[in-house]
This record gives C-alpha cells, sequence and structure tokens, in this order.
C-alpha cells in the first residue's frame, strides 16, 4: 500500500496516509481519519487542491489542455457527434446507436414541453427581470410539478428524471427569453431537432414562417456540447452539494444554475461581450491589458484564466476554430472577433499572463458566436444553462449510487473572538 507520511515538527509525532491511484490523473491522499488521528483540518480556501469525491464522468487534464467525457475527447465528440449524442453518453456511459440515438431523440422531443400551469410563473416577473432569474425560479418550480422525483432511488427513474429536465430547460429558457421581450410564448415543435427546436422557440411568431439555417444549428449545437460537463467546477459542486443532503434534484439544479450566473464562472460570457464592445477597437486592447495586469484596479480580463487549465482550454481552440469555419456563414462581427484576437495575441506574449499562465477560457469566444446567432447577451449564461444541464443532472445521479458519498459539511479556520460575556 503506498502511504505519505506527515511529521509534527511540534512534537515529532507521524502520520500516515494512503496514496489512492486514478485510473488517469494525479494521486489522491486519503485523509478521511485525518482530524480523528491528528485532531487537525486541512486549509484549502477554493478547494484547489482537494478532490471531492470519485468521479468516472469527466476527465480534465490542465497541463496538456485535455477533456474527455467518459473517455472521449471533447474535439471528437464536437466535430463529429450531436450535442443529444453527447447527452446518452454522459447519462448512460455509452455512445448510442443509430436507432437508440432516434429512440432518445424522440423521447427528449416529447418531454420538452412543460405544464401549463409553469408559464403562470413568468407573468409574475417585472419586464427588467434578468433571464437567469426567470430560469433558476422555473427550474426550482419544476420540483413541485414533478414532485414525484424527490425520493428516487432506481436507475430507470433517474433516467426518467434526467431525461425530463434536459428536454425542459430549453423550454424554460425560451420562455425566460420571450417574458423578458414581453412577446408571445411559442410551443416546442417536436418535428424539430433538440438545437432547432431551441432557435425555433427563440425566433418564431405566431403564424409567420420561421428561418432557421443549418449552420445556425450546427454553430448552437457544437457550442451545448462543449458546455455538457466539466467535472466539480463551481456550479457542478453546488449541485452535488445539494445532492448531499437528499432535496429534490431540481431544486439541486436551479442551484447550480444560481451558481453559474457568476461573473467568475458561466456569467463571464456575458461579460466577455460586453467588455469587448467597451474596448471597441484593436487600437485600446493595450490600455485593458494594462488595466487587467494593474493589482489595484479591479478589472479582469473576462474569458481569461482558469483554475484547472493551465496551458489552454481546448473548448476555446475549437470554437477559435468554429468561428474562423462559420464567421462568413454566421456573419460575425468581424471588428469584435479582430478585438478578441488581439487581446489574446497581445496577452499570450505578455509576461504577467504567461507568468500566472492566463489562457482564453470556453467563454472568450462563445459570445462572438451566440451574437451571431442573434441571441441576446442576456441569454449567453441560459446558453450554458442548457448546454450543463445535462453534466449537472449526470453527476446527481453518479452522487446517489456513490457509496462513499456523505452530506458536503467542510470544516473552517475559525478567527474569531474566543469567548465573550453578555
Ligand atoms: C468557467 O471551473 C470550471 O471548470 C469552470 C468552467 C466550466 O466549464 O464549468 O470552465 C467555466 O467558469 C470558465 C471561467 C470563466 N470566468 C472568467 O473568464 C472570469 C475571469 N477569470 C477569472 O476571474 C479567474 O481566472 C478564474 C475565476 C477563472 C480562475 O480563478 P483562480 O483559479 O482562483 O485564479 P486566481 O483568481 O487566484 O488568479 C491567479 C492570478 C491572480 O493574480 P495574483 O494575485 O497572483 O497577482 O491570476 C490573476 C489574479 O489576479 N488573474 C487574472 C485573471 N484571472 C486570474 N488577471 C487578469 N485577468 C484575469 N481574467
Amino acid at each position: 500500500m503506498a502511504t505519505v507520511t506527515l511529521t509534527d515538527n511540534r512534537n515529532g509525532k507521524k502520520y500516515e496516509f494512503e496514496i489512492l491511484s486514478p485510473s488517469v490523473g494525479p494521486d489522491v491522499i486519503d485523509i478521511r481519519s485525518l482530524y480523528q488521528t491528528t485532531g487537525m483540518f486541512t486549509y484549502d480556501p477554493g478547494f484547489t487542491s482537494t478532490a471531492s469525491c470519485s468521479s468516472n464522468i469527466t476527465y480534465i487534464d490542465g497541463e496538456k489542455g485535455e477533456l474527455r467525457y467518459r473517455g472521449y475527447d471533447i474535439s471528437d465528440l464536437a466535430t463529429k457527434k450531436t450535442y443529444l449524442d453527447t447527452c446518452h453518453l454522459l447519462l448512460t456511459g455509452k455512445l448510442p446507436s443509430k436507432s437508440e440515438l432516434a429512440a432518445f431523440d424522440l423521447e427528449i422531443r416529447k418531454r420538452s414541453f412543460v405544464h401549463e400551469g409553469l408559464k403562470n410563473l413568468f407573468y409574475a416577473f417585472p419586464d427588467s427581470a434578468h433571464p437567469m432569474a426567470m430560469m433558476s425560479s422555473s427550474v426550482s418550480a419544476l420540483s413541485a410539478f414533478h414532485y414525484e422525483h424527490l425520493d428516487i432511488d432506481q436507475e430507470e427513474e433517474f433516467q426518467v428524471m434526467a431525461r425530463r429536465i434536459v428536454a425542459k430547460i430549453p423550454t424554460l429558457a425560451a420562455l425566460s427569453y420571450r417574458r423578458s421581450l414581453g412577446i408571445p410564448f411559442i410551443y416546442p415543435d417536436i418535428e424539430r431537432s433538440f438545437t432547432e427546436n431551441f432557435l425555433y422557440m427563440m425566433r418564431a411568431y405566431p403564424s409567420a414562417k420561421t428561418i432557421i439555417r443549418d449552420v445556425e444549428v450546427k454553430a448552437l449545437d457544437t457550442i451545448f456540447t462543449l458546455h455538457a460537463e466539466h467535472e466539480q467546477n463551481a456550479s457542478t459542486s453546488t449541485v452535488r452539494a445539494v445532492a448531499s443532503t437528499g432535496a429534490h434534484p431540481y431544486a439541486a439544479i436551479s442551484a447550480g444554475i444560481n451558481a453559474l450566473w457568476g461573473r467568475a464562472h458561466g456569467g463571464a460570457n456575458e461579460s466577455v461581450i460586453a467588455q469587448l464592445e467597451m474596448i471597441g477597437s484593436v487600437d485600446n486592447v493595450d490600455e485593458f491589458i494594462k488595466k487587467a495586469k494593474d493589482p489595484d484596479d479591479d478589472f479582469r480580463l473576462m474569458g481569461f484564466g482558469h483554475r484547472v487549465y493551465k496551458n489552454f482550454d481546448p473548448r476555446a481552440r475549437i470554437l477559435k476554430n468554429l468561428l474562423d469555419e462559420l464567421k462568413e456563414d454566421l456573419g460575425v462581427d468581424s471588428e469584435l472577433l479582430e478585438v478578441a484576437k488581439k487581446i489574446e495575441e497581445v496577452a499570450l506574449t505578455d509576461e504577467y499572463f504567461i507568468k500566472r499562465k492566463l489562457y482564453p477560457n470556453i467563454d472568450f469566444y462563445s459570445g462572438l458566436i451566440l451574437t451571431a446567432l442573434k441571441i441576446p447577451k442576456s441569454l449567453f449564461t441560459i446558453i450554458f444553462v442548457i448546454g450543463r444541464s445535462v453534466g449537472w443532472i449526470t453527476q446527481w445521479i453518479e452522487l446517489k449510487h456513490d457509496k462513499e458519498m456523505k452530506i458536503a459539511r467542510p470544516r473552517q479556520k475559525y478567527t474569531g473572538p474566543v469567548s465573550k460575556k453578555i
């Protein structure tokens, strides 16, 4: 048995902990008995060196810029498969055959409708409501319409619950968007594929022909695949923490949506475009790079940096190639694309970014494609939600099967007053 020994130099005491080996990636030190044997906690704000669980869903190699879902390389899935292929892979552990994909696709299409009562919720929001507020509220409300998923423990029940949420999130996203514009809701069209149907529910007007081009469906479907899963990021860890208490799975997904909303996480894609528009021209890039480097300026280059990727984010590379491939067909804003490329070029040769291993992440280029698809900035993080919903629910299911799973309850280093008298 491989072990590591901890020596307390205050008293010479030695403590031994087992080293556990993964199928690939860093070994882990099993410190579950640390507090019991040493009376001490570890200290790791932001969990930069902490493995919170065992998982066989997604593997990321931050140094090599590698991302795999169930062992398949992200670039293969993004370029050779559809988002629904990826959903089937994540949820069942295998890529679907042609007939399995057809059956899965039909099931998702049929489950894309939401209870009529749920639509009333959207009228309670003010016109100015951010779509993400409506999204997290409506997904939480979904637990009221599907309360039967609260206490489930059979794989078949997990699959029904999971397919239901994957199918309904795009419909709720479109409802959030149309409510924010005060325009009539559009029902799902089960004659259309998952991604085409979402664009249809976004764009259609009653009794008018809706134009949706294949190139647009391909671009958005790729974006959904690239966002589908990413191991124990902040929003997934939130879903797992809520799942560990036994709450309703859709309450856990709603919590994940709220965690994703933050600018440091999924909310970055909305900020990237706002930042590119603010910078406006390649001539202004140097000034903003300077601001990003200034320790006294809280300005950050949105879409840059990542907790895990310390070389490049493979998803950003795939999106950059997709932009170059489709920019004419999609009518991508060439000025903003030039600004983005100039930022990347300057930052990648600048000592500040090189030393801190800051590279473009998935959010840096995604907004340019979404803008070309006429998706408003306020909906960018919702697009991330649609892609990531399958990853969250797959992680939820894995946690439910995990014999080592315990309620998430970290400890702390207390620095407050020791004792006070009234
Ligand atoms: C996502 O975890 C995931 O997997 C997330 C995600 C997923 O798929 O789920 O990949 C999706 O959230 C992508 C990240 C989107 N967020 C942004 O683009 C926001 C801008 N980036 C940062 O805020 C930051 O880089 C983080 C939050 C992404 C990562 O933060 P870390 O790992 O905690 O790093 P840090 O904040 O400790 O920064 C280390 C250093 C600091 O400088 P020093 O104090 O050492 O001098 O790098 C600097 C930071 O100031 N830095 C930046 C910067 N990001 C980090 N400086 C300028 N611009 C930036 N963007």
